[in-house]
């Protein structure tokens, strides 16, 4: 058994009275690529959101051997975590390029970090020739690429990628998710929360099941893809 990079135990959060997430625990370990599945308003962006200490929460986050919980959210990108928001949330007023190079803002090492935007646009060779264009100009999914490869130029050893498949094309749909793989093969863990169980459970090691702010279930990504239940209201079979 691997140590966990990551370790989420009884989670608690509340948005004024109500109850958002009720004791949620999971582990990610280093290098691995783990998929939380589950309905709209199960609590999935609240999970990330708490693990980037974006809300507040009860319970513990012990992340690379040191808690999170009192960290504030400039230290936990530091430490290793980058989140890559539901919605994006770019400078879509900015270039893709900067947006990019906005990423690795709390960095100083120059050459890695000119190294590291040549390998998002290895990942993502759209975003090379497209890097003088405004953001905001961009379709949907290479948003959506400029999104991660921001995240990715925080150098983290977790990526939190919230819905990267939400309302982009197929075609495109299919890039980002070639993407998450090699991500994952090149070492980095992923914390992956999507509502496209089937592509996520392809990509994924193991995966949980939260719904209502509760893990439901867990497992290895095969025994997911068997799974009855699973099978008949998030794969639609
Ligand atoms: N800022 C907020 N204020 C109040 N309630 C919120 C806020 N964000 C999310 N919620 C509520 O918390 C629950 C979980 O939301 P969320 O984490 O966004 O779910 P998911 O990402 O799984 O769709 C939902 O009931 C949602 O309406
Ligand atoms: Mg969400």
């Amino acid at each position: 058994m691997r140590l966990a990079l990551l370790e989420v135990a009884d989670l608690v959060v509340h948005y004024g009275k109500a109850l958002a997430l009720d004791g949620v625990s999971l582990s990610v370990a280093a290098g691995e690529l783990v998929a939380v599945l589950g309905p709209n308003g199960a609590g999935k962006s609240t999970l990330l959101k708490a693990i980037s200490r974006a809300v507040p929460s009860a319970g513990h986050i012990v992340f690379d051997g040191r808690p999170l919980d009192d960290m504030a959210p400039h230290l936990v990108v530091a430490a290793g975590i980058c989140h890559c928001p539901e919605g994006r949330h770019l400078f879509a007023e900015l270039t893709v390029r900067k947006n990019l190079e906005l990423g690795a803002y709390l960095r100083r090492d120059k050459a890695a970090i000119a190294r590291d935007l040549e390998h998002v646009h290895a990942l993502f060779p759209v975003l090379r020739a497209r890097g003088a264009q405004q953001a905001a100009t961009l379709s949907g999914g290479e948003q959506q690429m400029v999104a991660i490869g921001r995240a990715l130029m925080g150098r983290p050893k977790l990526l939190l990628l919230d819905e990267p498949s939400v309302g982009i094309a197929h075609r495109l749909k299919i890039a980002i998710f070639a993407a998450i793989r090699q991500i994952r093969e090149a070492g980095t863990a992923i914390l992956l929360v999507e509502q496209d169980a089937r592509s996520a459970l392809g990509v994924a090691s193991r995966a949980y099941l939260l719904e209502h702010g509760q893990i439901v279930r867990e497992g290895l990504s095969e025994a997911f893809i068997r799974d009855d239940r699973v099978r008949r209201v998030y794969l639609g079979v």
